[in-house]
C-alpha cells in the first residue's frame, strides 16, 4: 500500500526503525513524529528518543542515535540530524518531495484526484446529523452553525471513504401544533413561498399568546394535540401542509448555501413518534427499582421511576450517588413522558438512537448541536448506554459549537431584538459581495487586455463569494468559541477569508491559462518538477501536507485545520509567485513552476470543496 501521505510514510519507517532497537519481542511504540515548527529542524521531527531513553536506561542522545542508524530511510531524507537531548531532525530530500508530490499527488497513483489522500482501510457506517430546524419557524443563527459545520463532517467523512448517512432531524412533532392547528381552523395559512416560515412563526406567536387567555382555545388546541397524535384526517392535513412547506422553505436555504441535505435526509421527530411507547415501556422493564444492598456495578446504573406524576429516569454513578444535580441540588432525571402522557424531546432521541443502531446498523453517530444542549446529549447517552441500545462498539459523539454574536458582543439579533432571518442575511451577504465585486471590476478596468464580466458571470461570483464568505467566517474559527459575525470582515480581501483565498484560486488559475494560451507544451501535467528555489520546496512540502490537514479535520471534527491550512498554502503560493517567476522562467523551469501552480490549484480547490465551498475561475 502507498503511504497516503508523508507523515504515515515517515511513521512507518520510524516504527520499524525503534522496532530493530527495542528488539524483537516488544510492543509497537508510536514514533511521535512531528512537524516541525521552525524550517531550522527540518520538515519532521522524531521525538521517541526521550521516552525510549527511560525503558532503555540509555542517554536519550544515545538512543536517538541508535534509531538514526536502524531507519531505512532510503532516498526520502538528507542525513538525520540529532538535537537538543535526543530529536532526530528530519529534512526530506528534494528529488523526494518532487516526486512524491508528482507522482503521489498528481493523480497517476491509484487515487488519481485525492491529492494523496488514501481511502481509510476501515470504512464505518456514520450518521451525521447536522441543521435539524423547527418547522413552522424560521432557521435560526444556531441551525446556520450546525448546517454548515455538519455538511463539512459529511463531505469529509464520505471524501475519506466512510459510508455516511445524512439525517435532519427536524423538529416536526409536539405540543406546539396542537395551538397552530386550532390557529388555522379559524386564519387562513401562508402560501408556499419563501416567507411561510416568517409568517408561521408570528402566527404561532398570536396563537400561544390566545392560547394563555382564552380557555375555550386552549382546550381545543390540546385536544388538536390529540387528535394529531390519535391520527384524526383534518388535523394530519394542517399538520402536513406545514410540514411541507416549512421543508421547502429549508431546503430553499441548503440549496442557497450549497449545503448537501435533501428530502430524503429528512427523518423528523415525527418519524419517531410510534416507537415512543415501547421506548418508554422498555425503560421502565430495563431499570426497575435496585434493592437496597446489592452491589453497584462499575457502569454505574439507571433507575426508572415516577416523580410528580412524569416518567423518569435517574442515573447513578458507579457509588451509587446520582450523576446529575439541578441547580436546586436535586437529583435531575430525564423526563420522558409527562403527567398528561405526552413524550418530550428526549424519548424522540432515545427512540431516534435505537432506530439508528438496530435498523440503520450504523458504527458512529454525531450529532451537530450548539453547546447549550451537551447536558440533554450527556444524559441520553447516558441511558442509551446503560440501556445497551448503544453499544460500546457505537461511537457516539455530540459535536457543539458556540453561539454567532453580533458587533455588539452579545448574541445575533436584528436591531428590534428578533431573530435573524437566515434568507435575510443570506441575501445581504451576496449583495455586499456584488459590490466587492463591483470594486475589483473598476480596478481591472484600467489594466491592459481589460476584458469586462458578462452581468450574469458577476452575480455567480457574487454568489459564490458571499454565500462562501458567511461558510467560510464560520469554519475558520475553532467551533468551540462563539465567534463574532461581521460582514465587513468576513468579506475582506485581507485575511483568512473567503474572498482571499478564492481570488488566490482565480488567480493562479489565470496564471495557467495565460501560459497554456501561449505555449501549451509547458503547461503539461507531466512536467519534471524540481524544486530549487526555497520558495519553491516550501510550497512543495505543502502541498504534500494536504492530507495531514484532512486527517486531523476527520478525526477531530475541525474544519478550522483545514481553512488553516489553505490559508497557509495561499500564502506560500504568494510568495513562492513574489520570489520565483513563472511566465517569464524559460524551459524545465517554466514548465515545472506550472505544475507547482496547478498543484496548488488542485489542493485549493479539493480543500475548498470539502468545506462546501464553490471556487470560480475569475474574480
Ligand atoms: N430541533 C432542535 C433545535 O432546534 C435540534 C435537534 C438536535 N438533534 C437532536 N437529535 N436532538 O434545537
Amino acid at each position: 500500500m502507498v503511504e497516503s501521505h508523508l507523515l504515515d510514510l515517515l511513521r512507518s519507517r520510524f516504527s520499524a526503525a525503534i522496532a530493530t532497537v527495542l528488539g524483537d519481542n516488544a510492543a509497537p511504540i508510536d514514533p511521535l513524529i512531528r512537524v516541525s515548527q521552525d524550517a531550522k529542524f527540518g520538515d519532521y521531527q522524531c521525538n521517541a528518543a526521550m521516552s525510549l531513553a527511560k525503558r532503555l536506561s540509555a542517554k536519550p542522545h544515545d538512543v536517538a542515535k541508535r534509531i538514526a542508524e536502524s531507519v531505512d530511510l532510503g532516498d526520502i531524507a538528507e542525513p538525520l540530524e540529532i538535537a537538543g537531548p535526543g530529536f532526530l531532525n528530519i529534512r526530506l530530500k528534494n528529488d523526494f518531495l518532487a516526486a512524491h508530490i508528482a507522482d503521489i499527488l498528481a493523480g497517476s497513483d491509484e487515487f488519481p484526484g485525492r491529492l494523496g489522500v488514501a481511502p481509510t482501510a476501515q470504512p464505518l457506517r456514520v450518521i451525521v446529523e447536522y441543521s435539524s430546524p423547527n418547522v413552522a419557524k424560521l432557521m435560526h443563527v444556531g441551525h446556520l452553525r450546525s448546517t454548515i459545520l455538519g455538511d463539512v463532517f459529511g463531505r469529509v467523512l464520505s471524501f475519506i471513504g466512510h459510508d455516511v448517512i445524512r439525517q435532519n432531524h427536524v423538529g416536526d412533532w409536539g405540543t406546539q401544533f396542537g395551538m397552530l392547528i386550532a390557529w388555522y381552523a379559524d386564519h387562513p395559512m401562508p402560501s408556499d413561498s419563501v416567507d411561510f416560515l416568517a409568517a408561521t412563526e408570528e402566527d404561532y406567536k398570536l396563537a400561544y399568546a390566545k392560547f394563555r387567555e382564552d380557555a375555550e382555545f386552549a382546550e381545543r388546541a390540546r385536544l388538536a394535540v390529540g387528535r394529531l397524535q390519535s391520527g384524526d384526517p383534518d388535523a394530519r392535513c394542517v399538520w402536513q401542509q406545514i410540514c411541507r412547506a416549512s421543508r421547502a422553505a429549508f431546503l430553499a436555504t441548503y440549496r442557497q448555501l450549497r449545503v448537501l441535505l435533501t428530502d430524503e435526509d429528512v427523518r423528523g421527530e415525527s418519524f419517531y413518534n410510534g416507537r415512543l411507547a415501547d421506548c418508554v415501556e422498555s425503560l421502565r422493564r430495563l431499570f426497575p427499582q435496585r434493592e437496597p444492598g446489592i452491589p453497584t456495578p462499575s457502569e454505574g446504573f439507571a433507575e426508572f421511576r415516577e416523580d410528580a406524576g412524569a416518567q423518569c429516569v435517574f442515573l447513578y454513578d458507579a457509588k451509587g450517588q446520582p450523576r446529575y444535580k439541578g441547580p436546586d441540588g436535586n437529583e435531575l432525571p430525564v423526563i420522558v413522558q409527562k403527567k398528561d402522557g405526552a413524550y418530550l424531546y428526549a424519548s424522540t432521541d432515545l427512540a431516534a438512537l435505537r432506530f439508528r443502531a438496530q435498523d440503520l446498523k450504523v458504527d458512529r453517530i454525531i450529532y451537530v448541536t450548539d453547546a447549550r444542549q451537551k447536558l440533554h446529549f450527556q444524559m441520553f447517552f447516558g441511558i442509551a448506554r446503560l440501556a445497551g441500545w448503544a453499544p460500546p462498539s457505537l461511537r457516539l459523539d455530540h459535536v457543539t459549537f458556540g453561539s454567532v454574536l453580533g458587533e455588539d458582543g452579545t448574541p445575533l439579533k436584528t436591531r428590534d431584538g428578533q431573530n435573524v432571518k437566515l434568507h435575510e442575511l443570506l441575501e445581504e451577504a451576496v449583495a455586499r459581495a456584488a459590490a466587492v465585486v463591483d470594486e475589483n471590476e473598476a480596478r481591472r478596468a484600467a489594466e491592459p487586455g481589460y476584458t469586462p464580466l458578462a452581468a450574469e458571470e458577476r452575480a455567480r461570483i457574487a454568489r459564490a463569494v458571499g454565500i462562501g464568505a458567511v461558510k467560510y467566517a464560520d469554519l475558520s474559527r475553532d467551533r468551540n468559541g462563539d465567534y463574532l459575525f461581521s460582514f465587513d470582515r468576513m468579506l475582506s480581501m485581507q485575511g483568512n477569508t473567503a474572498p482571499y483565498m478564492l481570488y488566490a484560486y482565480a488567480r493562479i488559475r489565470s496564471i495557467y491559462r495565460k501560459a497554456a494560451e501561449r505555449d501549451s507544451t509547458t503547461a503539461s501535467p507531466s512536467a519534471r518538477l524540481t524544486l530549487s528555489a526555497a520558495a519553491e520546496r516550501a510550497l512543495a512540502l505543502r502541498i504534500a501536507r494536504f492530507g495531514e490537514a484532512i486527517d486531523i479535520v476527520a478525526a477531530d471534527l475541525l474544519p478550522h485545520v483545514l481553512c488553516a491550512y489553505l490559508y497557509d498554502l495561499a500564502a506560500d503560493f504568494m510568495r513562492f509567485y513574489e520570489e520565483c517567476p513563472v511566465l517569464q522562467a524559460d524551459g524545465a523551469t517554466r514548465a515545472s513552476r506550472l505544475r507547482l501552480c496547478d498543484l496548488t490549484a488542485r489542493a485549493l480547490r479539493l480543500g475548498l470543496d470539502l468545506l462546501g465551498i464553490e471556487t470560480i475561475d475569475r474574480m
